[in-house]
This record gives C-alpha cells, sequence and structure tokens, in this order.
C-alpha cells in the first residue's frame, strides 16, 4: 500500500540539515531501528533518500560501497542481526514488476526494508513503520533539506519519539 491516503500516529519536522547533520541523524536512526521495519522514503530525485540510506547502510556495518539502486531495483546488505534491503522503485513501469520480485518472501524478521519511490510499489509493498519526505531547503540552491517523519505504527511512533530528542 502507498500509505499516501493513510493519517500518520505521529509526525515531526526537521529544521533545515545539511548534509553532515542528516547523515549523522541517519547514523542514529540505525542505532534505534528495531526489526522488521520498513521505512518509506520520498521526495523528488536529488532529494537525499540515498544519502540517508547511505548513513544508515554503513552505521549498521557495511564497510564497502552503497551503491543506488536506481538500475538494479534492490541492494540487499547482510550485516549480521540486520538485513537491509534498499529498494528503489524509480524505473519501475508498474507494480507488477514488483510482485514478480516477491518482496513479501523476502522479509524475514531480521529485514530492515528501505524503499525510494513507495508510491510506484502499490499494494506489493507492505505498509510502512515510518516514512521520511525530504524536501529543499531554503534558497535558489539548497545547502540543505528539511525532513518529515510520519509514523504509521507503534514501532514507529517509538522511533519518531526518539528523533524528536535529536532534532
Ligand atoms: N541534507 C543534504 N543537504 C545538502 N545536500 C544533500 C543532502 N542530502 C543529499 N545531498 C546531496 O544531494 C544529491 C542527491 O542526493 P541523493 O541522495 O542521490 O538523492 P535521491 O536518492 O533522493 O535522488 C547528492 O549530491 C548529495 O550529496
Ligand atoms: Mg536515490
Amino acid at each position: 500500500m502507498s500509505n499516501s491516503e493513510a493519517t500518520p500516529l505521529a509526525t515531526i519536522t526537521s529544521q533545515p540539515l545539511d548534509e553532515a547533520a542528516m547523515t549523522a541523524l541517519s547514523r542514529r536512526i540505525a542505532g534505534a531501528v528495531h526489526t522488521p521495519a520498513t521505512i518509506f522514503l520520498r521526495g523528488d530525485l536529488g532529494a537525499g533518500k540515498t544519502t540517508f540510506t547511505r548513513a544508515l547502510v554503513q552505521a549498521l556495518g557495511h564497510t564497502g560501497r552503497v551503491k543506488s539502486p536506481s538500475y538494479g531495483l534492490l541492494e540487499h546488505y547482510e550485516l549480521g542481526p540486520v538485513n537491509i534491503l534498499h529498494l528503489d522503485l524509480y524505473r519501475i513501469s508498474d507494480p507488477g514488476e514488483l510482485e514478480f520480485l516477491g518482496i513479501e518472501d523476502l522479509l524475514e524478521p531480521s529485514t530492515l526494508l528501505v524503499v525510494e519511490w513507495p508510491e510506484q510499489g502499490g499494494a506489493a509493498l507492505p505498509a510502512p513503520d515510518i516514512e521520511i519526505v525530504f524536501s529543499p531547503g531554503p534558497g535558489k540552491n539548497p545547502a540543505s533539506r528539511c525532513l518529515a517523519f510520519r509514523a504509521y505504527s507503534d514501532s514507529g511512533v517509538g522511533l519518531c519519539r526518539f528523533i524528536d530528542t535529536l532534532l
């Protein structure tokens, strides 16, 4: 489900964050996530979704590259206790392609599913615990992004409360 019509259980919005501040926040969030968890990342091309995910994946122990999965659709990181699935649905032409991938079958108790362009996934995606909406910060060539967090489950609300203490 795209969740665009669901009412969030909690919402918080950050001040403008430069890249260093945003990735620091992502690393703190990585340390607080309890799996299984699903995070939707919304925002235009260049909004910062992959940058945010890269910091999250590295904070959980990945030392190699974190590629944008725009072409491959899915990148998978097995990091001991956490199993990250990073999906980028920008290029899929219809949610049927995702059903073919059988995403529900890939989900385990240890899975952290992070989805860029979840609006392209339709019913083939699980509902998110939390959604992060990336918007450009102020100015013509913004050097920052504002992040809005919306929780849709109890664990998402817990995470939102924690994030609130960091902002
Ligand atoms: N918080 C931020 N402030 C300033 N620039 C950022 C921020 N986050 C990301 N960027 C820059 O924006 C560009 C695009 O980011 P990317 O994460 O690839 O976007 P997306 O995955 O949403 O398309 C990169 O050059 C990155 O360095
Ligand atoms: Mg991206």
